[in-house]
């Protein structure tokens, strides 16, 4: 066999530990289908002293995470500390302006970064390799790459926050607090360092940007996509989406068309009839759409220390193999920058929830509201009667576009019956 493959690792918390933990048990194996062994050289991380339950006996321990990229003697720097600036970004760099190949699970970083990481790494004929970055296990990015390069992609969508997924699974199946739910997600090593990353929508929007990138052969551009997380979505928006047939899941969701390249994470009610309805936990789903295949679909674990590390490792047998694919399938000089087209010009169906008074006429504003901008409502439902107390009122729209039902929801908001901002889930028939 040949020489091994000489690996150095900056991060050891969840994945960093389950990289090593994976190549402990499997490195055998995997050395035979990489035609090398893979060898851990050096490690890096913030506490030496911590106990991380793998050994790291033989592997050159490094304070200073730049330095190991530097100065470790190895072909590979595994970059998992995550974040879009400071070390992690300076670790990639360095690696790359060192000739070695560079493997990530960070998103953050490629969404802010991928472009020009990706020319620097084919400036110099090595590889920046990330499909850890994008729904965890699920190698959906050699999918797309490589499976479906005969295919011009239209749309390309998904749950991609697994943190999201488990709460909103949970708080369904048990009716728990939206705040323990993350707290067992934080446990369970799913969620980002800061959760609000995760509830607030930016994890799944930077995984989105680089799955439009992949998808299209378009510039990273993150700005352009319309965040909005879960924490405004509550048990009686659960509830509600049962009796009307429908789960809430937070999808990202990316489509190029001939007017432009849409981005958006929000949440959404999704028909329970569609399949991405049953897609629970921390599991992920990715579909995507091209003119030749059809619809392809993938699911499994997106967040993890085992279904990242096997992300992860998968990359760097690739290196081991020699095999040097394209980071975001064409070359970085040559990627497509699209208009970007606003949530404005979403069209669909909208759940609204409001809290308003009971009384007499606040329904008649609230539907003047929708008459004025020729939104047509398909149902209505108010629980339970409370004259001049507190109700939630939920309306259903048919298909509108999105600044129209902005422009009658500011109205709606303004009107003094309606308590709290109105809660807007968009209904998506995938
Ligand atoms: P953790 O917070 O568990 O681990 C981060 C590691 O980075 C720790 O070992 C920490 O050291 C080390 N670190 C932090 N700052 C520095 C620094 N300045 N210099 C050297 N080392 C540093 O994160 P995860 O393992 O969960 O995530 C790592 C990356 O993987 C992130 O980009 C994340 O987004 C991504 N990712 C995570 C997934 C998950 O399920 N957890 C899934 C997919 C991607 P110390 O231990 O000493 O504090
Ligand atoms: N925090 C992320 C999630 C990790 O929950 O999906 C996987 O990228």
């Amino acid at each position: 066999m040949s020489e091994p493959l000489r690996i150095a690792i900056a991060g050891l918390g969840t994945v960093g530990a389950g990289v090593f933990q994976l190549l402990a048990k499997n490195g055998a194996l995997i050395a035979r289908r990489g035609g090398r062994p893979l060898e851990v050289v050096a490690v890096a991380a913030r506490d030496r002293k911590k106990d991380r339950g793998v050994d790291l006996a033989k592997v050159a321990w490094f304070d200073d995470a730049a330095k190991m990229a530097a100065e470790a003697d190895c072909e590979v720097v595994v970059e998992l500390i995550g974040g879009a600036e400071g070390m992690a970004r300076r670790v990639c760099e360095t690696a790359l302006a060192k000739g070695r190949h560079v493997v990530t699970a960070n998103k953050a970083l490629l969404a802010h970064h991928g472009t020009a990481l990706a020319a620097s790494a084919e400036a110099k004929g090595l590889t920046i390799a990330y499909e850890a970055a994008v729904a965890g296990g699920i190698p959906i990015i050699k999918s797309i790459r490589e499976g479906l390069a005969a295919n011009r992609l239209s749309r390309v969508y998904g749950i991609l926050n697994g943190t999201c997924n488990y709460i909103l699974t949970q708080m369904r199946k048990t009716g728990r607090a939206f705040g323990d739910v993350l707290a067992d997600a934080q446990k369970l090593g799913y969620a980002e360092a800061d959760p609000s990353f995760d509830v607030d929508g930016v994890d799944a929007a930077h995984k989105l940007a680089i799955l439009a990138g992949v998808a299209f052969g378009t510039k990273i551009d993150f700005a352009a996509v319309h965040v909005e997380g879960i924490r405004r979505v509550g048990a009686q928006d659960i509830q509600f989406a049962r009796e009307l047939g429908f789960r809430i899941k937070l999808l990202g969701i990316a489509e190029l068309g001939e007017g432009g390249l849409m981005q958006r994470v929000h949440p959404c009610m999704v028909p329970l009839e569609t399949p991405i309805a049953h897609v629970e936990d921390v599991y992920n789903a990715v579909v995507a759409e091209g003119d030749f295949v059809g619809r392809v679909v993938a699911e499994g674990r997106g967040a993890g220390a085992g279904p990242t590390a096997s992300a992860v490792v998968a990359d760097i047998v690739d290196i081991a193999h020699g095999r040097r694919p394209m980071t975001f399938q064409l070359p970085a000089g040559e990627l497509a920058t699209p208009k970007a087209l606003g949530i404005d010009a979403r069209r669909g169906g909208y759940y609204i929830r409001l809290d308003v008074i009971d009384r007499p006429g606040v329904i008649a504003d609230v539907t003047a509201a929708l008459r004025d901008e020729a939104v047509s409502l398909a149902s209505m439902l108010q629980r339970g009667r409370a004259p001049d107390e507190r109700v939630p009122v939920v309306l259903v729209t048919h298909d509108t576009q999105e600044a129209a039902m902005r422009r009658a929801l500011d109205r709606i908001a303004r009107l003094g019956a309606v308590l709290e901002a109105p809660v807007v889930i968009r209904i998506e028939s995938l």
